[in-house]
């Protein structure tokens, strides 16, 4: 009887279609059923078929089936997200969050900034070990035994002859070991002094430089250096070059820039000199080029060192050194 086919199609359409969660399975079930060739269209053409007093009963219950079930596959359709971008009440439409992406510390930065205006000067950079020989740190860079730097309270010693190097001249001494002159290198790293104040942290980072070749004179140091504080503070930066010692150069001279707080005037970063102290340098001293077997007679030199927590610091108008540490992230964002 086609009354009964009637409704065991809607029946068993509506079925399958509470079954359905995949868009294509549904096109697939929609075409066999309302399609041209389809379930229905064959029961119109049946229709047809039968006898003419049934007919106006059947077409009425035929016409309300078909009516139904578009309805039911149009339903079907937006809950499966076929019809528009939506998922189960998700909006995949909407733009995606982006991942959180990390940044480089402050410090990283500062080193990696420092490194690059050097490279754009010819120089090359280089690193050494954290753990160091006594004989590096200290003894080859004409620094005696008895030498105040060496006290037990700034230096970790690991063994007797071994120490967390407190600077990162031992670098100078094995670039010169290893290759004959010129050298003309940079070399960034953590130093380590039993030291922990406002200022001081028992970790730090420096930058070294060492050039050495015939004829390199301080007025070299001089122009160097000064290229390198104008990159790094801004042109209108004033510098200045101030008498030093080092046992590991003669003639030393310390860097200073004009206060990058008071500009001059004096304050309490300054210590109301109005200068700040950002490196130190000089040039080699003949007794470091013989204990690495470089002829003090036919090359001369120039080294530098400086902090690279006290560049971002006076960079970034930071007072406190233990902020770098403490990776509190709502510090570290602001760079
Ligand atoms: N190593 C010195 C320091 O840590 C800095 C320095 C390096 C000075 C090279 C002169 C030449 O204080």
């Amino acid at each position: 009887m086609m009354k009964q086919e009637i409704d065991t199609l809607l029946q068993e359409t509506l079925d399958r279609l509470a079954r359905l969660e995949d868009a294509q399975e549904l096109e697939k079930l929609r075409i066999e059923v309302l399609g041209r060739k389809g379930e229905i269209a064959r029961l119109f053409k049946q229709l047809g078929a039968s006898p003419a007093e049934e007919r106006p009963t059947l077409g009425k219950l035929l016409n309300e089936a078909r009516l139904r079930l578009e309805n039911a596959f149009q339903e079907a359709k937006l809950q499966t997200g076929a019809a528009s971008p939506r998922v189960s009440g998700l909006d995949i439409s909407l733009p995606g969050r982006l991942p959180y992406l990390g940044h480089l510390h402050p410090i990283t930065k500062v080193s990696m900034e420092i490194t690059e205006i050097f490279q754009r000067l010819g120089f090359e950079v280089v690193e050494g070990p954290d753990v160091e020989l006594d004989y590096y740190n200290f003894e080859a860079l004409n620094i005696p035994k008895d030498h105040p730097a060496r006290d037990m309270q700034d230096t970790f010693y690991v063994t007797e002859n071994i120490v967390l190097r407190t600077h990162t001249s031992p670098i100078q001494v094995r670039v010169m070991e290893k290759q004959p002159p010129p050298v003309r290198i940079i070399a960034p790293g953590k130093a380590y002094r039993c030291d922990s104040d406002m200022t001081h942290t028992p970790m730090f980072h420096q930058v070294e430089g060492l050039v050495v070749d015939k004829d390199v004179s301080f007025g070299d140091l001089k122009g160097v250096l000064t290229i390198f504080v104008h990159q790094m503070f801004g042109q209108d930066v004033d510098l200045r070059f101030r008498p030093s010692f080092f046992p590991f150069t003669e003639p030393s001279a310390e860097v200073d820039i004009r206060c990058v707080i008071c500009r001059g005037e004096g304050c309490r970063v300054c210590s109301e000199t109005g200068w700040l102290e950002i490196l130190g340098s000089g040039m080699v001293d003949p007794e470091v080029f013989k204990m690495v077997g470089y002829d003090p007679e036919e090359v001369t030199g120039y080294a530098f060192g400086m902090g690279i927590e006290r560049i971002a610091m006076l960079k970034y108008g930071i007072n406190d050194l233990r902020l770098f540490f403490d990776n509190d992230l709502r510090f570290l964002e602001q760079f």
